[in-house]
């Protein structure tokens, strides 16, 4: 039994990857655990990891099917002194050519990729994870459909700007009212003495009927994404988000994945 997390956001810089690899790693504390970066507009881990010779292939050949995850992910635990065989990683290519190339996959609604994701079985290093977290691209409709389709659990992190709302409101509409999956909308760099936060807040919460999960500004993550200190418990955003994994790990499967009914025609 996998649990999917898929993390989005609209708009980049709102802290999505920062949220993806956190949970990732709380919940690797629960159960073996992936995290997939199909972030391929913005992919960041291979250089962040400084792990260039451990990945053997990229999420770009996993999402279409060329290759397996079985193949391609790898256990991290040594990059940041975990346990091994909890937490495994696969990365996006993060060469402007396959940038490009994904792209073109995505406008085309290469069928590959339902495809591929419908199949899939989530095995890593012989037998199934336990949790799956998928770090996606700002944009990019079919490939973050696809995502949402085998999710049981949305995490849209929103970095508060108002303008941002009607976004807001038709991607967080179309996931909740097309697929099975929980939306839980993160609002990440909260400030409550902000009126205009206070504002947006209602806002969200008015038009999409969601109460949003709050983080505050952490100035530990002002100088860039740092993953040794996400992957510690030095992390201060793990404080945030420890309820919501405990949801998750004490129900894992009461949020299915797939289309709702109403909505059988989609693909
Ligand atoms: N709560 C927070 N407080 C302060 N800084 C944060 C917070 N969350 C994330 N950051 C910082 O904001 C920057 C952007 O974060 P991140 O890379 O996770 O965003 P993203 O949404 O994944 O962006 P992209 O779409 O470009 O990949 C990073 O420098 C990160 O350290
Ligand atoms: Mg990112």
């Amino acid at each position: 039994m996998t649990v999917v997390v898929s993390v989005q956001h609209s708009r980049s810089g709102s802290g999505a990857t920062t949220v993806a690899s956190t949970l990732a790693y709380i919940l690797s504390m629960h159960g073996r655990t992936l995290y997939i970066e199909a972030d391929f507009l913005n992919p960041v881990i291979e250089k962040l990891t400084r792990s260039t010779d451990i990945f053997s292939g990229y999420s770009n050949e996993w999402i279409i099917g060329e290759k397996s995850l079985n193949e391609l992910a790898r256990d991290v635990g040594r990059v940041f002194n975990l346990e091994s065989g909890r937490l495994y990683f696969l990365s996006a290519n993060p060469s402007d050519d396959s940038r490009r190339r994904m792209e073109v996959l995505d406008s085309e609604n290469d069928e590959r990729i339902l495809k591929a994701l419908e199949d899939e079985r989530w095995v890593v290093g012989g037998s199934p994870l336990d949790y799956v977290v998928i770090d996606t691209p700002p944009w990019m409709d079919y490939v973050l459909a696809c995502v949402s389709y085998v999710s049981n659990y949305v995490v849209y992190v929103i970095k508060p700007k108002v303008y941002e709302l009607s976004v807001l409101e038709d991607r967080i509409e179309n996931i909740y009212s097309n697929f099975v999956c929980l939306v839980n909308p993160v609002i990440n760099m909260y400030r409550s003495d902000d009126e205009d936060m206070r504002r947006f807040e209602e806002k969200l919460k008015e038009r999409t009927h969601l109460l949003p999960r709050k983080i505050p500004y952490i100035h530990e993550f002002a100088s860039g994404l740092d993953m040794p200190l996400i992957f510690t418990r030095k992390n201060k955003m793990y404080n945030y988000l420890i309820e919501y994994v405990q949801e998750i790990v004490e129900k894992p499967k009461l949020y299915g994945t797939g289309l709702k009914k109403e909505s059988a025609t989609m693909f």
